[in-house]
């Protein structure tokens, strides 16, 4: 009887536990560890921590990549915290019709690193040019004018 008992007692309270586990909104004035940031306490999550605005406008494009990105990560909607996603608002000044592009992305992590291929090759410190012309089938010439618009070295 005892193990039935238990059994009744565990099944009877899985609903509240996977309540507990739908949300963990980063308390982001504690430390960050591995797994994210320390949930907030529960009572004191309202429902403007799953509001996010950051969307609303367009990121600013007037520079060298023509590009903007805005986003959603743990840092700026905590609500993400300990989920495993996150999103961002992509705006690109390059388009071959009359308006700007707008994507919205996402990611298997709710703080992910972001690297543009542009800047990480040519905008690099001694990221030597003879490694990026056998990547890139570029020749010398120009990956030295890319690294000269980019700031890059090496
Ligand atoms: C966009 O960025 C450029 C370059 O940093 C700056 O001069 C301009 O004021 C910015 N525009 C807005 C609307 O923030």
């Amino acid at each position: 009887m005892l193990p039935i008992l238990f059994l009744f007692l565990l099944f009877s309270s899985t609903p509240f536990l996977s309540n507990a586990a739908d949300f963990c909104v980063g308390d982001l004035t504690l430390p960050e560890g591995p797994a994210g940031y320390p949930c907030k306490k529960p009572a004191a999550v309202t429902v403007n921590d799953f509001v996010f605005t950051g969307f609303e406008k367009a990121g600013n494009t007037s520079n060298i990549i023509k590009a903007a990105v805005s986003p959603a990560f743990t840092t700026q909607f905590p609500a993400v915290n300990g989920l495993g996603i996150s999103i961002a608002r992509l705006d690109l000044a390059i388009n071959a019709g009359d308006c700007n592009a707008v994507a919205i992305v996402s990611f298997s992590s709710p703080s992910p690193g972001l690297q543009i291929t542009t800047i990480a090759l040519f905008g690099s410190k001694n990221f030597p040019s003879s490694i990026i012309e056998k990547t890139t089938f570029l020749d010398d010439a120009q990956v030295k004018k890319l690294k000269g618009v980019l700031g890059g070295t090496g």
